[in-house]
């Protein structure tokens, strides 16, 4: 009993001499919640649903409040009116020196940006043209082909005997899943007929569940198997095994040339690079896929308008040929899909919870706007927050609805969103903002039309009626788009037509 009473009286003497050591506002700086538990503070609330919880603080405090979370100060700027300032001090609130520590210490490989490696980060950020222009090119048709060979696998495999026209039922997500993770790795990284491509997508699945916590700094030494699950990944990209890898993009064989250079890094680090680079190419496009997808199919309207756009663009004449042989939907093809594009961009909208964060390197004074200028110390964490946008009813009408052409006026690209009269420049920022934008986002998005292309040719698709609407996984707060977080049925039916049948056999 005495035992207790002293454990009791010491849990709560340590809670006292946090609280009275710890931090208080200073004047000029942004209203401070820290919550009642020491180095916690609001973690708890924030990761239950932080789009919730901070819109409430934004009622209480107004568009800019300090948060502690997990150890960090974090200044939260709610108002997109007040996005561009934070966006162009990139001196004073830098984002690589944040990414270049949370990455090598997620992904296991010493920081690019140490005195070891010279001019590695800036050969790093330059190899990233290799997913825009002309390159781009080259990865869409590459990813076309690769889409289409793992849709017909899968559509007119044996087991699954979808080619004869009867409705099949799948998992929407684990389809999605696999579609996009073999035509994605078989684009970036080339083929090889001895590669376990299932096997590397579940390690890759099991480590994405962990990864919010490695975000949060937790020790991948208290993660149980997290370890040893990276150091299996890592191992798949050693530089002996990808050199029999068939045909690698132009980007990561520019990344393969450019890790041999450094004597310093050593060949397991060079496969953490790779292995990173692989998560980030598809831990967001996957899910996006899959709200792109599960939207179309339930509403009859959307994917109406969105397969007609479809077939007018490509032809009847490849819809038909799909099944047959490759066909091909150039990137100016793409580009006339605007109701597609809406489409994603509206699924986007809906599911992403990208936090844009920048470390401040200096105290300073931050000047947003006419009115507002805050004080911020050094090392605190300065965050824009877009999802508060995205779901802002002044932005836009009936925010929680899926909408397909919301982003579609005159048959364009509509860009004109207004909040209380004025323009807001940052409405949609599911890729990050400014200089640190995501390097493949033109990708994402040929590769997100593509997919739907590609499945919408080759067969219709349902939801069975009755079933529960998907629901967004609000745990990985901050972190990209949030995955379904319960299973949905689809029914589908390949158009196989009658003449393709009688070739196959
Ligand atoms: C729907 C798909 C995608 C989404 C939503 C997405 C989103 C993001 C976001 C929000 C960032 C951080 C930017 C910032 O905070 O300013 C980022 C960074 C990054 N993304 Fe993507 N991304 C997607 C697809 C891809 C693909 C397909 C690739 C590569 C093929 C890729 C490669 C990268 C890389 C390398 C970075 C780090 C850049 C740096 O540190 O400078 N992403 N992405």
């Amino acid at each position: 009993m005495l035992e207790c009473l002293t454990v009791f009286l010491g849990f709560i003497s340590v809670l006292l001499f946090c609280a009275f050591c710890s931090r208080r506002r200073k004047d000029g700086e942004p209203p401070l919640i820290k919550g009642w538990i020491p180095f916690v503070g609001k973690a708890l609330e924030f990761r239950k649903n932080s789009q919730q919880f901070l819109s409430q603080l934004q009622q209480e405090h107004g568009d800019i409040f300090t948060v502690l979370i997990a150890g960090r100060y974090i200044t939260f700027i709610m108002n997109p009116f007040l996005y561009p300032s934070v966006i162009k001090h990139g001196k004073q609130l830098d984002f690589h020196k944040f990414s270049d520590s949370a990455a090598s210490r997620t992904f296991g490989y010493p920081p690019v940006q140490s005195s070891l490696f010279p001019g590695m980060s800036d050969s790093i950020q330059r190899s990233y043209t290799l997913l825009q222009g002309s390159a781009l090119d080259l990865l869409t048709f590459s990813m076309m082909g690769n889409l289409q060979q793992v849709l017909r696998c899968r559509f007119l495999s044996s087991e699954e005997s979808g080619s004869d026209g009867h409705w099949q039922e799948a998992e929407l997500y684990e389809f999605c899943k696999c579609v996009m993770f073999q035509a994605t790795f078989n684009t970036l990284y080339g083929h090889s007929a001895n590669l376990c491509l299932d096997q590397l997508r579940e390690d890759i699945e099991k480590f994405d569940g962990i990864f919010p916590l490695l975000m949060a700094r937790v020790p991948i030494a208290l993660l149980g198997k997290t370890k040893e699950i990276r150091e299996k990944l890592i191992r798949f990209f050693y530089p002996q095994r990808m050199a029999e890898w068939r045909a690698p993009c132009q980007f990561i064989q520019t990344r393969m040339d450019l890790f041999q250079q450094y004597d310093t890094l050593q060949d397991r680090d060079k496969a953490a690079h790779h292995f990173a680079m692989l998560w980030a190419a598809v831990g967001n496009t996957i899910p996006a896929a899959f709200w792109c997808l599960y939207h179309l199919i339930s509403c009859p309207e959307a994917l109406e308008a969105v397969r007609a756009e479809i077939i007018n663009v490509v032809g009847e004449k490849n819809m038909k040929l799909i099944f047959e042989e490759d066909i091909t939907i150039t990137r100016q093809q793409l580009e006339q899909m605007v109701n597609l594009e809406s489409s994603i961009n509206e699924s986007f909208r809906l599911s992403s919870v990208s936090m844009n964060i920048r470390i401040v390197q200096e105290d300073f004074c931050l000047r947003l706007d006419a009115q507002n200028s805050i004080n911020l110390r050094k090392d605190d964490i300065v965050a824009l927050y877009p999802q508060s946008t995205h779901l802002d009813p002044e932005i836009y009408d009936q925010p929680q609805r899926f909408q397909f052409d919301r982003f579609v006026e005159d048959g364009r690209e509509k860009t004109d969103f207004y909040k209380c009269g004025q323009k807001v420049r940052y409405y949609r920022m599911p890729f990050g903002s400014g200089a640190t934008q995501c390097p493949g986002r033109f990708f994402a998005m040929n590769e997100l039309k593509q997919f739907v292309c590609a499945a919408l040719l080759m067969c219709e698709m349902q939801l069975p009626e009755n079933q529960q609407e998907a629901m967004l996984d609000n745990s990985r707060a901050g972190l990209g788009i949030m995955p379904p977080v319960n299973p949905i049925t689809f029914k589908y039916r390949t158009k196989k037509t009658g003449a393709n049948m009688k070739r196959e056999q």
